[in-house]
């Protein structure tokens, strides 16, 4: 007599290749391509930061012709959020937080803008532009110079007013 623990395999064995059996056959496996496509966070420290470069010059270019209509000329506020400049964050409460004051990382600015900026065409510059309008930000904000070239070397080098106004609220867990 048959144990219940060989039937009840023998029936897992038959089930199993029934349901393979019936399966639709749907999708495909995920390629590399596919993954590189989706994966592009930019770590504080500036992994995953593509290849390529950028510049001041090309930044303004760029920044006024697709960004100035709702973040005003120069990055001064518009419609939308004011770029540039700032009173000092322990001013007031109410103080305007800005790439230049608030900011802790530079590799975020380019992490944002490229995922999520222009705002009604996100993912649409390539990341030469990027790096471009990501100089011309942190140039305007005074943090880097108008000749200072931005890339995956140098733009994890950038130190920000901000980096060290944050609080870690668990540090320990690290
Ligand atoms: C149609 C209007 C519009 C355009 C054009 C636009 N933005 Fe924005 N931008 C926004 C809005 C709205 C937000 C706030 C989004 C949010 O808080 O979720 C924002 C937020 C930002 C921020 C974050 C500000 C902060 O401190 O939180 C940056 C940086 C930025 N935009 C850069 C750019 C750049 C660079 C361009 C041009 C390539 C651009 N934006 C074009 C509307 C726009």
């Amino acid at each position: 007599m048959p144990t219940r623990n060989f039937l009840l395999a023998l029936f897992l064995a038959f089930a199993a290749g029934a349901v393979f059996a019936d399966s639709p056959n749907l999708g495909q496996a995920i390629s590399e391509a596919d993954i590189k496509a989706w994966d592009i966070s930019v770590l504080p420290d500036g992994s995953n930061l593509p290849p390529g470069s950028g510049s001041f010059a090309l930044g303004a270019r760029l920044y006024a012709e697709k960004c100035a209509g709702c973040h005003g000329p120069g990055g001064k506020g518009g419609v939308n959020n004011q770029l540039v400049g700032g009173e000092p964050l322990n001013s007031r409460i109410e103080a305007t937080k800005t790439i230049g004051n608030f900011w802790q990382q530079a590799t975020s600015v380019f992490d944002y803008i490229r995922r999520a900026m222009p705002w009604p065409n996100p993912r649409s510059l390539t990341d030469d532009e990027v790096y471009s309008l990501t100089a011309y930000l942190l140039a305007m904000n005074k943090i880097i110079a108008e000749q200072d070239v931005m890339n995956a070397q140098t733009l994890p080098k950038v130190r920000m007013p901000n980096r060290d106004g944050f609080i870690i609220r668990f540090p320990e867990k690290i």
